[in-house]
This record gives structure tokens, C-alpha cells and sequence, in this order.
């Protein structure tokens, strides 16, 4: 099939076009660079041995995009393209919206134009905020507590709209729990460029002597060591869903959400021993109070993507932490390297 990847060139798309490009599809990459290295796609290309189109431009152009769906006529579209700070989406609100909300509506018109009506798209599991039971199931209430997460689930509704209103569309919406690892070459992973938000970023960079020590975020919460816990996914089984979930477009019209995890949960403590037995390394670590917002636990039940994907998650938690280290280990600076 011939794919449009937006924000192909950010952590999770990058690894999600040399699992499709493994499987035989066409890839197009549409990515502004706002939080990505050109570098990426030139290590992806000579990772895949393949051709790659690649086009500079924002999602909310209209007339990139209809250049993009002029020239390579995309069957369907896997739409990453978008902001994900959790912090800076309650500091910057519209943007958010317009990045993440009329970037998609830009996108589902110029689909439109060309009659491509399938999409697959990165939502959540922010957006179901603090869980009444668990594991969490699709079913389960949407309560987002973030402007971000707001963001998903407003574009969740518009696609479960607009393929109620064309009977052929298809609209997979895949809620990623935690993604966290690397691709197993070390050529490509996970690069923040700022003080990165998320643990195992974080846990990666004291590791390699960046940072000195890891804040945890509070240990008075109702689990069993009193840290957070968290569903943890594999970048390359996260990337595996997509291809997954383009199949199940291709059959199935409608649309549906899909959660993206492994149905397991670690605490920070387990991801911090778990990364010090990765990198042979002691990691520092200092308590603090809680990060506002932040849930005390969640994982997913993943069994309607095993049922009707066909897709389980396969990666250990050795596998996360050893090829996060890899990653860092090979390319401290990221992909200044
Ligand atoms: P990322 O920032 O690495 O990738 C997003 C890509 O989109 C980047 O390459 C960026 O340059 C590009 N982009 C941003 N704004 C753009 C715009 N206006 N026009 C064109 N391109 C633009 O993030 P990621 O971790 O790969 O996440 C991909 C998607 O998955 C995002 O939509 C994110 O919200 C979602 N998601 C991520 C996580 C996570 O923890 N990483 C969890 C759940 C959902
Ligand atoms: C995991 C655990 C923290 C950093 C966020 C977004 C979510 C999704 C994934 C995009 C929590 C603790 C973290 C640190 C810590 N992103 N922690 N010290 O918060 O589950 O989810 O990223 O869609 O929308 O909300 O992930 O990796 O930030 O935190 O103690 O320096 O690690 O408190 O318990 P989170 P995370």
C-alpha cells in the first residue's frame, strides 16, 4: 500500500516506516522538523535499503498537503504529526489545538480531495485519565486531564464523525500506553531535545552522564513500592500495531480504538533497577513531591487489538531497557552524533 507517514521523521514513526517498508509498503513522509533531525530519515533509508519520498512541511498547510496527495496518491495515511508535552500543552493551549486538532482537520479534507479514506491514527491512553478500574479497557470512561489530552480525544470524535458520514472510511485509533526503547540497529531511537518529560529519556540520560540524578515523582502513592505504575510498550511492537492496524483498514470500514500495551505494569523503581542491570551502572536517584497531574497506575487490557489486530506485544522489559541503553550508549548526543 502506498502510506503517507506524518511526523514519519519523530521517535515512533521512524520506527514505524521500517517495520512497513519490511512488509512491502511505499512510504511518504510528511514532517515539519519542529522535533525531529533530518538525520533520522537518513539513517531510516539506509537502514531499510529503500526509496522513502519525503516532503518539509506543516500538517496544517493545506497546499503541501495537496501537493503530497497530487504526486504520491496515498492509500492511506498514518497520522503521528503532532505536539505531545504534556506540560507546555497547559501553556500554550491553542496551539495545541491548532497543531493537533486543525492539523488533522487540514489532513482528513485534503484526504478528501483525493478520496483516500483510510487513516490510522496516534491517539492516548492519556485520554482516559484517572482509572475507575483496571486494567482499562476500550470501554472505559475518556476523562483526558490535559490540554493534550483533550486534543486526542477531540480528534478521536471527529474521526468516529467522519467515518460515520462515508460509509467506506476507516479510522484506526490506536491508544499507545508508555513507548519506551530502541530500534535493535542503535541507529535509530528515542532524541528529546530539551530536559526530557518522560522516565526512561531521562533514566537513559543519567545513565550516559548527562544528567546527574533522577527526580522520582513522588513514593506515597497506593502501590506496592509507592512509586508510579505504568504500562510500558516497546517502540518496535508499538510499530508493528500500525501495520497491523493499516491491514485491518484495509478490511474493516468504521471507526474503532485499539489500546497499545502489554497488559503490564512496572513502577519507576522496577524501570530504575531494571536500567541499572541494562547498563551495569548505579542510577541516582532523589524523591520528590508529586508531578501535577500524574495518575498513581494504569496498563492496558490489550485484548480487543489481539482479537481483531491480530497483535500482541512481544518485547520483555530487558528488551526496553538494553536497547534504551544501546541507543544512548552508541549515540550520547542523540542523533548529533
Ligand atoms: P515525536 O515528537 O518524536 O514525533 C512527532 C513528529 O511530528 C516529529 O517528527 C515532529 O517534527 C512532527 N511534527 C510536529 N508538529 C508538526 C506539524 N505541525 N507539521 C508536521 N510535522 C509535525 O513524537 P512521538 O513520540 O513519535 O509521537 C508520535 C505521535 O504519537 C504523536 O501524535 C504523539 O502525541 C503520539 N503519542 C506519543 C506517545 C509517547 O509517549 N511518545 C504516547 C502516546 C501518543
Ligand atoms: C512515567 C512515570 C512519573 C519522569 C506521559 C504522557 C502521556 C504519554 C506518555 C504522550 C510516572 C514518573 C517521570 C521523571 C519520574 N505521552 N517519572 N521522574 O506520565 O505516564 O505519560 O508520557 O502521549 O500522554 O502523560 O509518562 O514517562 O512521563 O512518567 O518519577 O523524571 O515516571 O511520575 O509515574 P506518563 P512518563
Amino acid at each position: 500500500m502506498r502510506v503517507l507517514v506524518t511526523g514519519g521523521a519523530g521517535y515512533i514513526g521512524s520506527h514505524t516506516i521500517l517495520e512497513l517498508m519490511a512488509q512491502g509498503h511505499d512510504v511518504c513522509v510528511l514532517d515539519n522538523y519542529s522535533n525531529a533531525s533530518p538525520e533520522v530519515l537518513t539513517r531510516v533509508r539506509a537502514l531499510s535499503n529503500g526509496t522513502i519520498a519525503d516532503f518539509k512541511g506543516d500538517i496544517r498547510d493545506a497546499k503541501t498537503l495537496d501537493d503530497i496527495m497530487a504526486t504520491f496518491r496515498p492509500e492511506a495515511v498514518i497520522h503521528f504529526a503532532g505536539l505531545k508535552a504534556v506540560g507546555e500543552s497547559q501553556e500554550k493551549p491553542l496551539h495545541y489545538y491548532d497543531v493537533n486538532v486543525s492539523g488533522t482537520l487540514t489532513l482528513l479534507h485534503a484526504m478528501g480531495r483525493v478520496g483516500c479514506r483510510r487513516i490510522v491514527f496516534s491517539s492516548s491512553a492519556t485520554v482516559y485519565g484517572e482509572p475507575d478500574y483496571l486494567p482499562c479497557d476500550e470501554a472505559h470512561p475518556t476523562r483526558p486531564m490535559s490540554v493534550y489530552g483533550r486534543s486526542k480525544l477531540m480528534v478521536e470524535d471527529i474521526l468516529k464523525d467522519w467515518a460515520a458520514a462515508h460509509p467506506a472510511a476507516s479510522a484506526v485509533i490506536l491508544r499507545y500506553f508508555n513507548p519506551v526503547g530502541a530500534h535493535a540497529s542503535t541507529r535509530i531511537g528515542e532524541d528529546p531535545q530539551d530536559i526530557p518529560n518522560n522516565l526512561m529519556p531521562y533514566i537513559a540520560q543519567v545513565a550516559v552522564g548527562k544528567r546527574d540524578k533522577l527526580t522520582i515523582f513522588g513514593d506515597d502513592y497506593d502501590t506496592a513500592d509507592g512509586t508510579g505504575l505504568r504500562d510500558y510498550i516497546h517502540v518496535v511492537d508499538l510499530a508493528r500495531a500500525h501495520v497491523a492496524a493499516l491491514d485491518y483498514a484495509a478490511r474493516k470500514a468504521g471507526a474503532r480504538p485499539f489500546n497499545i500495551g502489554t497488559g503490564q505494569s512496572y513502577s519507576v523503581k522496577d524501570m530504575v533497577a531494571a536500567f541499572s542491570r541494562a547498563c551495569g551502572k548505579d542510577i541516582p536517584t532523589v524523591i520528590a513531591g508529586r508531578r501535577s497531574g500524574d495518575i498513581a497506575a494504569i496498563h492496558a487490557d490489550a485484548t480487543r487489538a489481539k482479537d481483531e489486530l491480530g497483535w500482541t506485544a512481544s518485547h520483555t522489559l530487558d528488551d526496553m531497557t538494553a536497547s534504551t541503553w544501546a541507543w544512548q550508549s552508541a549515540n550520547p548526543n542523540g542523533y548529533d552524533d
